[in-house]
């Protein structure tokens, strides 16, 4: 396929290979695209995560999400993402054992969560705590050591979880919990976060495995907003703590990984499933949004709302937490699925639509609900940004703009401007 461009007169020719064109070839051509968004921009190649958002699949690696969810652990899948195949049983054991021996932070990272007035955002603290890792581990920066590549992706991973814990106690005023050698990931960090008096704090496995599940389902997405922040940072030679603090940073706003504490407030303002009809018209008269509805890539049911919705039931009925909220959602999901306006633009419930169900139902206060995003999406972001730091075709991330300003303006002097 070719396209062809013609600007005064003179045609120039622009090759486009399974429907891509090059943005150099269109700049040879005198041509450039305004995308705002980049809706339909490709800033990098990767052979990590794959979605076909009209069918409503994803994939890492090639491995169908439902597979993965089903049948492996987070560990398991990190270890996909980064290096393509699901490891050996021998590999495995390897690489459990290098997450869990990393898991402790410096003594120094408690004396920086510790200075947070006590209301302040989980999430500004997580960001601030991992941009702060480069400090401690300084080997992070020579980007080109594979070894100190691979070392600090494991640190990495090892340690967001005790972070976020400790961001999470320290809110609450309650004593830091070290990191457990015997827990395993998952049972580690709620561990961390929820032990109080008691020695030994055990989760109930079928909330350990909804939550495992959470984890895999929220560990990579390929270009969101928050990898694109990872990716564009990483382009201009940062290490992975600098890189992952600024998808933090993404992550944390209320359009991306904020929307399931966003979800929450919004089923709990609708109070019951009798007052969705009124909230859905408001939505359509564009006074509100229908939060945890609508995706840019998906334009059919998300597959990973599919099976939080189904995780969402086992851990109502596991903990026995009845919430009247979860009928509220039921409703509202059924009402926005059979109204013109949601189905002629294609919204659908997505990965955030259930998933603040779950975290309240395991009692974890909705300031928290973007770093049990933040947590497993870690593992995605070590992935994207090893990509992107090793691939030879990668150059500073540096967009274009359309300027709509003055031009050529003479400067006039304080005292000669309008009003003084
Ligand atoms: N409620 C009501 N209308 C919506 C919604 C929604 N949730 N989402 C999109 N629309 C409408 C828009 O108003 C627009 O209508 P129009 O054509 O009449 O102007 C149309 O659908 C297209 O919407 P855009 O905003 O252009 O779609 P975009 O791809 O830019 O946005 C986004 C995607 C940000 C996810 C959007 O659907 C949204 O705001 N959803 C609610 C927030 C949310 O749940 N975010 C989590 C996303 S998943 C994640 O990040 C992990």
């Amino acid at each position: 396929m070719q396209l062809t461009s013609t600007q005064d007169g003179k045609s120039t020719d622009i090759p486009a290979e399974n429907g891509v064109v090059r943005g150099a070839d269109l700049a040879r051509a005198g041509l450039s695209t305004y995308d705002p968004g980049l809706v339909n921009t490709a800033t990098v190649r990767s052979a990590i995560t794959y979605i076909d958002g009209d069918q409503g699949i994803l994939e890492y690696r090639g491995y169908p999400i439902e597979q993965l969810a089903g049948n492996a652990t987070h560990l398991e899948v990190a270890y996909l993402l980064l290096y393509g195949e699901l490891p050996t049983p021998d590999q495995l054991a390897v690489w459990n054992n290098e997450i869990n021996k990393h898991r402790f932070v410096h003594e120094n990272v408690r004396g920086i969560i510790q200075s947070y007035r006590y209301d302040a955002h989980p999430m500004a603290k997580l960001m601030s705590g991992v941009a702060s890792m480069v400090t401690f581990y300084p080997s992070a920066r020579d980007i080109a050591d594979p070894e100190a590549r691979e070392r600090n992706i494991v640190r990495m991973l090892a340690k967001i979880p005790t972070i976020a814990a400790w961001a999470y106690r320290q809110s609450i005023g309650r004593h830091y919990v070290y990191p457990n050698d015997e827990l395993g990931y998952v049972d580690n960090f709620l561990a961390m976060l929820f032990q109080s008096q008691q020695l030994v704090y055990r989760a109930d496995p079928r909330v350990t495995r909804a939550l495992e599940v959470l984890f895999i389902l929220h560990a990579d997405h390929e270009q969101n907003c928050s990898t694109n922040a990872v990716r564009a940072v990483a382009s201009a030679g940062n290490d992975v703590y600098t890189s992952v603090g600024a998808g933090i940073g993404a992550l944390f706003g209320p359009l991306h990984g904020g929307a399931n504490e966003a979800v929450l407030a919004m089923l709990k303002q609708i109070g019951s499933p009798d007052r969705v009809g009124e909230f859905i018209e408001g939505v359509k008269a564009g006074k509100a949004r229908l939060m945890g509805f609508g995706h840019r890539v998906y334009k059919s049911y998300d597959p990973r709302a599919r099976i939080i919705k189904k995780a969402c039931e086992d851990v109502l009925e596991a903990t026995g937490a009845r919430n009247p909220l979860l009928e509220v959602a039921r409703e509202l999901e059924k009402v926005a699925l059979e109204d013109e306006y949601f189905i002629s633009r294609r919204l659908y419930p997505n990965v955030d639509f259930y998933s603040g169900l779950i975290y309240e139902a395991l009692r974890f206060p909705p300031e928290m609900f973007t770093v049990l995003f933040a947590v497993p999406r870690t593992a995605g972001w070590c992935a994207q940004w090893l990509e992107g730091v090793t691939d030879p075709e990668q150059k500073i991330m540096r967009p274009r703009q359309v300027y709509t300003g003055h031009r050529e303006r003479s400067f006039v002097p304080l005292e000669g401007r309008a009003g003084a």
